[in-house]
């Protein structure tokens, strides 16, 4: 049998692909490279030393997918494909809700149809809102999502929690992570924003490269220790080691079950900043900038659930992730060239 992962080829799905590779899973990639570049499969079988089917195919295409189940014994989805620019799904709702919730629909269909139905999705920390004491527990309200990427992410979570009630064979585990940051430790795979990086840990590494002048820290005045945002950053590796637990969970249990993928700890911007210049020799030159609006104060995770339902915890450390980020950009300044 075989797992689909959808979006497969981009940053969480590529070391992913590697942990199932390393587990012994056969696996397809399906990916429409609308923000990813074939070169990370082809590092992921460099790594592995094995071989897997990328198919490129959006999942809005019913009949591209069809085939693929034709094609392939898929038994299981893994389903990481979406847009996930906070800003631009600002700018461009209705392209966001056509491609992450239009595009997720048509995968559930065609997946029904072909009578698979165990999905792992990306799900984000951002369904909880601003209105959540911290830590966030997977029992708590969701909604009050403050952009549209954050309500595709909301809507389908409600989509596959429904979808659990109609048909009891369905079993979903719905991933809710925090701030996924680090690379593979080989320096061959990792985050390779287009243009401007929108997240911290990229906008840092870029700066440590010499692409960009100086980090703006947006805002100094937030109820955190040192005044700056706090957010709970797990590494990438802990992360796709989770969808294995995931999905191991998903194929005995049916129903919905939600997941949150986070380290349980806190640390503020200048907190990564310090630990990224500790484990990569180089000074970030940084201005406090205003507030990003949208953004809360306080983000982190309790991460409980998933390690004594899924025997699942992070391992990694905040240093590890900023030492494995700084071997990826120093290796590959221009990603992976895209
Ligand atoms: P990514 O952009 O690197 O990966 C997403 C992949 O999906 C890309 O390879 C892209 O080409 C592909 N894709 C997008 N639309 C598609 C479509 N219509 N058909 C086929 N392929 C399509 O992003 P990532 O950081 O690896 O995130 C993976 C998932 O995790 C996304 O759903 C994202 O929303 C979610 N997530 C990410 C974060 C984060 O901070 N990185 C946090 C929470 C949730
Ligand atoms: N920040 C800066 N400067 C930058 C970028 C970010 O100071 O150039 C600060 C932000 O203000 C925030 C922290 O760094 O305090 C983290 O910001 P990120 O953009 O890296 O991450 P967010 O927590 O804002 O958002 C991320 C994902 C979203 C997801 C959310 C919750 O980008 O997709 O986590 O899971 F929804």
């Amino acid at each position: 049998m075989a797992i689909l992962i959808t979006g497969g080829a981009g940053y969480i799905g590529s070391h992913t692909c590697l942990e199932l590779l390393a587990a012994g899973e056969e696996i397809v990639v399906l990916d429409n490279f609308v923000n990813a570049s074939p070169v990370a499969c082809e590092r992921v079988r460099r790594i592995a030393g094995k071989d897997f089917p990328v198919v490129t195919c959006d999942i809005r295409d019913a009949n591209g997918l069809r085939r693929v189940f034709d094609r392939y014994p898929v038994d299981a989805v893994i389903h990481f494909a979406g847009l996930k620019a906070v800003g631009e799904s600002v700018k461009k709702p209705l392209e966001y809700y056509d491609n992450n919730i239009g595009g997720t629909v048509c995968l559930l269909n065609v997946m029904r149809e072909k009578g698979v139905k165990t999905m792992v999705f990306s799900s984000s920390a951002t369904v909880y809102g601003a209105s959540n004491p911290v830590p966030f527990r997977e029992d708590m309200p969701t909604g009050g999502t403050t952009n549209p990427y954050g309500t595709t992410k909301f809507f389908i979570e409600q989509i596959l929690k429904d979808l659990c009630v109609s048909d009891p064979e369905w079993s979903v585990s719905l991933l809710r992570y925090f701030n996924p940051i680090g690379a593979h430790e080989s320096g061959l795979i990792g985050e390779a924003p287009n243009g401007i990086p929108n997240n911290l840990m990229p906008y840092i590494a870029q700066v440590a490269v010499g692409k960009r002048e100086k980090l703006f820290v947006f805002g100094n005045d937030y109820p955190t220790s040192d005044g700056t945002g706090v957010r709970d950053y797990i590494h990438v590796v802990d992360l796709a080691k989770g969808h294995l637990s995931a999905l191991q969970r998903a194929r005995t249990v049916h129903g919905c079950e939600i997941f949150n993928l986070g380290t349980g700890k806190g640390v503020s911007v200048l907190e990564l900043l310090s630990a990224f210049q500790k484990a990569s020799g180089v000074q970030i030159p940084y201005e406090i900038a205003p507030r990003r609006t949208g953004d809360i104060a306080v983000c982190y995770a309790d991460a409980s659930k998933a390690e004594t339902v899924l025997g699942w915890k992070a391992e990694r450390s905040t240093f590890d992730a900023c030492r494995d980020t700084w071997r990826w950009q120093k290796n590959n300044p221009d990603g992976y060239g895209l």
